[in-house]
C-alpha cells in the first residue's frame, strides 16, 4: 500500500521510526511533513496527510503529534476520512475491522516506539469485516442518519 505521514514538531521523531519501519514491510511512503524540530501546527499536516487518502494518493493516513489528539481531530473533519485516535492495539484492529479507518492519529507522548510499531501493525495488516459495519459507516458520513 501506499501510506501517507503527517505529523507535527512532537510527533517529527516517532514519525521518521515508523516511516522507516512501514518503509521496511515493503509498503511506499508519501510523507508530508513535518521535517523538523521547530514548532509547527498539527491541523495542517494532519489535514494534508489525510488528503492525500481523498485525492487518492494515499491509502491510508498515520498521523502522530503529541498526544495524538489535535492532529486526529484535525484530520477527522474532513469527509470522508475516518481517523481513529488510539494508544493500544487492540482499538487500532477494531478500528479496521469495524470501522474501516483510513487514518490512525498517535502519540508520541503518550507512547513508546514499540507500542507504536504494534498499533500501525494493526493499522495497516487488518481488513474491514463489512456487512453489518458497512451499514454503520456509512451512517457516520451523513450527519443526522439514525436510520
Ligand atoms: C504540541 O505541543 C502539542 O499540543 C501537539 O503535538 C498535540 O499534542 C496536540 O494535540
Amino acid at each position: 500500500m501506499r501510506i501517507a505521514f503527517g505529523a507535527d514538531h512532537a510527533g517529527f521523531e516517532l514519525k521518521e521510526r515508523l516511516v522507516a519501519y512501514v518503509r521496511s514491510k515493503g509498503h511506499e511512503i508519501v510523507d508530508v511533513g513535518t521535517h523538523g524540530l521547530d514548532s509547527v501546527d498539527y491541523p495542517a499536516f494532519g489535514r494534508a496527510a489525510a488528503q492525500k487518502v481523498l485525492d487518492g494518493e494515499a491509502d491510508r493516513a498515520v498521523l502522530v503529534c503529541g498526544t495524538g489528539v489535535g492532529i486526529g481531530m484535525s484530520a477527522g473533519k474532513l469527509p470522508g476520512i475516518r481517523c481513529a485516535m488510539v494508544a493500544e492495539p487492540y482499538s487500532a484492529r477494531l478500528a479496521r475491522r469495524h470501522n474501516d479507518a483510513n487514518a490512525l492519529a498517535i502519540g508520541s507522548r503518550v507512547l513508546g516506539p514499540g507500542s507504536a510499531e504494534m498499533i500501525v501493525d494493526q493499522f495497516l495488516d487488518t481488513g474491514f469485516e463489512g456487512g453489518r459495519h458497512a451499514r454503520r459507516v456509512g451512517m457516520i458520513e451523513v450527519p443526522g442518519d439514525s436510520r
